[in-house]
């Protein structure tokens, strides 16, 4: 191992000894923040932190003023109905009608703790209707959390990576594999976590069309609503609209974060939708599992209820005071959150300096927008060893392998948390990265 490192080597080697994972490139996100905050800990030095997307902006202070006001109102004794509270419900239908164009009643708009557990009880309804059927289908790369939730469940996935299937040749490898691999839900992100492609209204239509076809449940995952910022999907009631299958399928379900378009992370909550026709629609084999056979009633009282009974009052009335400002166009959310565009521009720009490059390097031929995450690589090195020498170089990141994509060369790198101050260090720790490691 290299001696002259930006972070003190035996340190860092120690540490990494300690840890109960043998392989970095397959630690979680939260081992990550783990690994990196003990050597931060021990040398004093601070890291770039790009392996955790933790929202780097304070949230609006319509949010902080709506909780306080309920809070003091004395919500915080009382249980929040299992559904979401209704003035929340209400915002949650108005948004999705003005940021994408879709119709669905407030009875199918629901509160979750944050979307990680709105997909956590999808799964436990969804891989169960059919017992005949499999379960989720991940279009990844992807959110390795979700992964895990299936594998704490003691449930099967199936995955592709979606790179090489984009535009039309997506319709023949989704439908081999929905036939194949007796698929009974489809899972993706868009923008897409990490690659930060954004799939077409023609992909999204091969999806609705085959959801339909095959009666397959799609979870459509919009953690970062918005968030492609070569478009201005902000304005309510007016197009560009955010894409959604829900355009070319009754067969939807949505998960919409507050964590990132609204910086409400630390709150834990977030917006499920289903649509109504998966809400009535019947499965008997749900009757193995649940007190009836009705997907919306078997998610929401059976599934929901037994993860946490409800989400914490007052985070619901700060949601629905930020969306209610957002629908009446008196807050711009994109406004706030642009910055990780600008940021990641500036970011990109300094890895490619210092000879690394791009995994995902383009969306379907245009070039990719700027956000939240990108893909690194550097020649000659696969993932593993990638991470664990940039650790040696105070720079945390995620091993792409554990996205579910088959580009095991790769790191996903978030640039929520740097700051313009941080800019020169990433520069110096870059620049000696390639001095240690060129041949
Ligand atoms: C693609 C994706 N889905 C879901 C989530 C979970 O979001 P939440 O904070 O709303 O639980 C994240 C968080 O990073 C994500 O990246």
């Amino acid at each position: 191992m290299i001696k002259d490192t930006p972070i003190n080597s035996d340190i860092v080697k120690r540490v990494l000894k300690e840890m109960p994972f043998n392989d970095v490139g397959k630690a979680s996100i939260r081992e990550i923040v783990r690994l990196a905050r003990r050597i931060e800990e021990e040398t004093g030095k601070k890291f770039i932190r790009m392996e955790m997307g933790v929202p780097g902006i304070d949230v609006s202070n319509i949010a902080y003023e709506a909780e306080m006001k309920a809070f003091k109102s004395g919500v915080a004794s009382k249980y929040a109905p299992i559904t979401g509270i209704e003035p929340l419900k209400h915002e949650i239908s108005r948004f999705v009608k003005n940021f994408m164009d879709i119709e669905i009643s407030s009875e199918y708009c629901f509160a979750t703790v944050g979307s990680a557990q709105a997909s956590i009880a999808l799964f436990l309804v969804a891989c169960r209707m059919d017992k005949n059927s499999r379960g989720v289908l991940f279009i990844d790369p992807g959110f390795p959390v979700q992964k895990l939730q299936i594998q704490v469940l003691g449930y099967e996935y199936d995955t592709f990576d979606v790179f090489e299937y984009r535009g039309k040749k997506l319709r023949a490898k989704l439908e081999e594999l929905i036939i194949k691999r007796k698929i009974s839900s489809i899972l993706y992100s868009n923008p897409n976590n990490p690659t930060w492609i954004s799939f077409t209204e023609e992909e999204l239509q091969i999806i609705g069309e085959l959801a339909t076809k095959h009666n397959v449940v799609v979870i459509e995952d919009l953690a970062y609503f918005g968030m492609d910022f070569r478009k201005d999907y902000s304005v309510p009631g007016k197009a560009p609209y955010q894409p959604t299958v829900a355009k070319y399928t009754d067969n939807w379900t949505m998960l919409i974060s507050s964590s990132k378009s609204f910086s409400y992370a630390g709150q834990r909550v977030g917006m499920m939708v289903v649509s109504d026709k998966i809400y009535n629609s019947r499965y008997p084999d749900l009757k193995r599992f649940y007190t009836t056979d009705q997907f919306g009633h078997s998610l929401i009282y059976n599934a929901l209820y037994t993860l946490s009974a409800g989400v914490s009052h007052t985070p619901q009335y700060g949601l629905a005071a930020l969306l209610k400002a957002a629908n009446d166009g008196k807050y711009n959310f994109r406004n706030d959150v642009i910055i990780y565009g600008e940021r990641a521009k500036i970011v990109k720009k300094i890895f490619l300096k210092y000879g690394f490059k791009l995994v995902y390097d383009n969306d379907l031929g245009e070039p990719l927008a700027d956000g939240f995450y990108f893909t690194i690589s550097y020649p000659g090195m696969g993932g593993s060893e990638l991470l664990e020498n940039l650790i040696y170089h105070g720079v945390s990141a995620i091993a792409l392998q554990t996205t579910g994509s088959e580009r095991h060369e790769g790191l996903r790198a978030c640039v929520s948390q740097i700051g313009e101050e941080q800019y020169s260090v990433l520069e110096e720790r870059l620049k000696k990265f390639q001095e240690n490691f060129s041949s």
